[in-house]
């Protein structure tokens, strides 16, 4: 199957069935998150796995009552941005760059951490903004490789972050829930949208050449 055919089959899971994901199209998925390209290359969040069928339950009851793939899916992602850019986590990644590229010249990588260095000097509120559009690139690489990987999946943005972070305690870590990526098996029976035409705007409604 070719890629597009691979997007032509995924589709939004709306019922899973609760069994398990093998753990190699696991990491296939998270690797893809891992190679996601972001802004200056700081990928400024944090991918949380729950397997755990006690927090996955709690989730659904305490911040996302209308997603009942949750408690049935094999493995949920959660997205989480960092509020705040800091000091720390631009000189983690400058350190990761020396490590990385170690013929570097160590003007230039001083060069880009002063250019970086201007995100710390933002409003919070534009952090969390400037993250969660990072976030929003990895969701995106993620369901392409659950695609490829045939995988169900479902992203999710119907849910209640303060909820969500409290159970998790992001808060105190800077970090901010985005959004949510079940994956699983759909049940067969249940899962309506599997079977539905795809709705998407033409190519004249949604391209323009100029
Ligand atoms: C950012 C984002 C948030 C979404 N949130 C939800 C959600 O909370 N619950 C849900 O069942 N589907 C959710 N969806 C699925 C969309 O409704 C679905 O992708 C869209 O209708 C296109 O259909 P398809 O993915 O089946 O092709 C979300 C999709 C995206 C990209």
């Amino acid at each position: 199957m070719n890629f597009i055919e691979s997007l032509n089959k995924r589709y939004a899971s709306k019922q899973m069935s609760g069994k398990k994901v093998s753990p190699d199209k696991v990491e296939t998925i998270l690797e893809a998150i891992r190679l996601a390209p972001t802004s200056m290359g700081l990928q400024p969040f944090k991918v949380i796995i729950i397997e755990d069928q006690e927090i996955k339950d709690r989730i659904f009851e305490k911040s996302a009552k209308g997603q009942p793939q949750i408690p049935k899916s094999s493995h949920l992602l959660v997205f989480a941005g960092y509020k705040r850019i800091t000091p720390e986590l631009l000189d983690e990644y400058v350190e990761n760059i020396k490590i990385t590229r170690p013929t570097l010249p160590l003007a230039k990588v001083t060069a880009y951490r002063q250019m970086m260095s201007a995100l710390t000097l933002q409003t919070e509120e534009d952090n969390f903004i400037w993250s969660s559009h990072q976030v929003y690139i990895a969701l995106g690489f993620a369901l392409a490789a659950a695609a490829v990987e045939n995988v169900d999946s479902v992203p999710i943005a119907g849910f209640t972050p303060p909820a969500l972070d409290e159970l998790l305690g992001l808060e105190k870590r800077n970090l901010g829930s985005v959004c949510l990526m079940a994956i699983g098996v759909r049940d067969e029976a249940t899962d309506y949208n599997a079977t539905l035409p795809k709705v998407r705007k033409s190519k004249a409604d949604l391209f323009e050449y100029i």
